[in-house]
């Protein structure tokens, strides 16, 4: 049967896990893939487990460490819905590029480990969420350890990020005493440990278990009933519409590594997570059931397959369908363009996308054409798509290339890695040293390890620490203001902006100099 584009874009739900490293992102990835049929064995998501995709030579230094600094799409089908999940870096030093990917979604799962609470991670990345007013699915995880208690849990969710909760289900025990959840949506027991057949427990109209059942022996069944009493009358209700608006979290209750409340949350949060939604751009809101295609490219990575030293740019459709060889223009430049070659992701296997609607991700090979940002539509209106956010770097180093002889590959290297929003680049007046920005140590080391590995190129880096950039107008640069502790350089957009070495120093010169408006862009 033929479904209609209308019907297509309904059926699609794009979403984020966000979280804490070792919350259970990469287990609850799996289980949920698992479901989609997407996988057929856990322990395939992240080359830090088998080994078997590591798509990248940089990707070594990520299992060296043991930590996940790479994005992917996966997607799968279940239930009728189109499920899309962008993966995240979880180290906070690529905070910047997990940033940019939530801006490509429509809704978040938002993993915490029951033992550890919220952690500093997790808060971060909520506040973007939060930012963007996305419904955020809150996942406790790890129920078959001992951790803190479901009401301790809560208020943490409420007096940490302050959002307002609503349980959809609730344990019955933890840890070696995990019995299962109260399943207060579905009105059911779903039992730990036990299996399909006798798993689930119908509840009858006062919310109780009718009948001989094992379960009602413990006290924990009487303790779980008294708090779900507790939360009835003094809980926060239920409201679709809150959970739409990001005020409200509806809260799973589950265990990602033994399966354990995965199927219960993936089913109850495709019911309730939001389709595609209406993108803001300069023209006004532009709607995902729009026939005219449009989209805008949240992340570029080089190199994915060391194979073919590829360059992709990843593009969120916004509206109508994307089909292979159809003609676009990119609204930064007015240039047309054909789409001829194209990629969709699953885990990391590659498949060519033939066609694609709003809400899906697509991969298109790029030879150095896109930037981070930019808006690409079939339209004969130039729309742009409201800006991405950028985020302001703290730490900077000096980069040359070792060997003088090599500064070609030095320099295409450097471009390419900017671009991609990887660094960023800015060039002190007339001597044009090479000073990077980032936000974290992190990724100098990745800069310096892809530089040698993708494009043979050996840098050396000398660090100049933390400084506060601050940008100034065109006609207010003054090259002997420039000293070691209010160095000028100039953007890669050529805009002038001063480093300052610290607080202290940018005071003493807006007190010295307030001729010159000092500001950031970033922020
Ligand atoms: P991340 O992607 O958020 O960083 O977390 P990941 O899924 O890799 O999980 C971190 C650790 O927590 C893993 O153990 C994983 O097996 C464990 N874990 C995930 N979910 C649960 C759960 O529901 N219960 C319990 N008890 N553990 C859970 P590890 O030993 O660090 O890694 P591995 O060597 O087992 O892969």
């Amino acid at each position: 049967m033929m479904t209609s584009f209308k019907d297509e874009v309904l059926s699609r739900r794009t979403f984020a896990i966000i979280s804490h490293p070792d919350a259970g992102k990469t287990t609850l990835t799996e289980q949920l893939l698992l479901f989609g049929g997407a996988i057929r064995a856990a322990g395939t998501v992240k080359g830090k487990k088998t080994g078997k995709f590591a798509t990248s030579d940089w990707m070594e230094i990520e299992k060296q460490r043991g930590i996940s600094v790479t994005s992917s799409v996966m997607q799968f089908e279940y239930a009728g819905k189109r499920v899309n999940i962008l993966d995240t870096p979880g180290h906070q030093d690529f905070s910047e590029d997990t940033y940019r990917t939530l801006m490509a979604v429509d809704s978040a799962v938002m993993i915490i480990d029951a033992a550890k609470g919220i952690e500093a991670q997790t808060i971060k990345l909520f506040k973007v969420c939060r930012m963007r007013g996305i419904p955020i699915f809150t996942f406790i995880n790890k129920l078959d350890r001992q951790g803190k208690t479901p009401l301790e849990l809560l208020a943490e969710l409420e007096e940490v990020l302050g959002i307002e909760s609503y349980p959809m289900n609730w344990p019955i025990g933890m840890g070696k005493e995990f019995l299962g959840i109260y399943d207060r949506y579905h009105h059911r027991i779903e039992q730990f440990r036990v299996e399909e057949d006798d798993r689930f427990l119908p509840l009858n109209e006062n919310g109780e278990l009718d009948g001989n059942y094992g379960i009602k022996e413990n006290t924990l069944y009487d303790q779980a009933i008294e708090e779900i009493m507790l939360l009835d009358e003094a809980g926060n209700e239920f409201s679709e519409e809150n959970i739409a608006n990001g005020t409200l979290t509806p809260v799973f209750f589950g265990s990602a590594l033994t399966n354990f409340g995965v199927q219960t949350f993936l089913e109850t949060y495709l019911q309730f997570a939001p389709s595609p939604q209406p993108r803001k751009a300069d023209v006004g809101e532009i709607e995902p059931t729009s026939e005219e295609f449009s989209g805008f490219v949240f992340k570029i990575q080089a190199n994915m397959n060391p194979a073919h030293r590829d360059r992709i740019a990843f593009v969120r459709i916004c509206s109508g369908k994307f089909e292979r060889g159809m003609n676009v223009t990119l609204s930064r430049t007015g240039k047309q363009m054909k789409l001829s070659q194209s990629t969709q992701f699953l885990a990391d296997d590659r498949s060519t996308v033939d066609a694609a609607v709003s809400g899906d991700i697509i991969g298109l090979y790029d030879t150095g054409t896109y930037q981070i940002g930019d808006t690409i539509t079939s339209g004969k209106n130039l729309i742009h798509f409201e800006k991405l956010p950028q985020f302001t770097p703290e730490l900077f180093v000096r980069v040359s290339a070792k060997n003088v002889m090599k500064q070609k590959s030095f320099h295409k290297g450097i471009n390419q890695l900017v671009q991609e929003g990887a660094i960023q680049l800015y060039r002190t007046y007339r001597t044009e040293d090479y000073i990077l920005g980032a936000v974290g140590q992190l990724q100098f080391e990745v800069f310096e390890h892809r530089m040698k590995n993708e494009y043979n190129s050996d840098v050396i880096m000398e660090s100049i620490g933390s400084k506060i950039p601050r940008w100034i107008d065109e006609d207010q640069v003054d090259e002997s203001l420039s000293s070691s502790r209010s160095l000028l350089v100039k953007d890669r957009y050529d805009k002038p902006l001063f480093l300052f070495e610290n607080d202290f120093a940018l005071r003493w010169f807006s007190d010295k100099h307030p001729e010159i408006k000092l500001s950031n862009p970033m922020e």
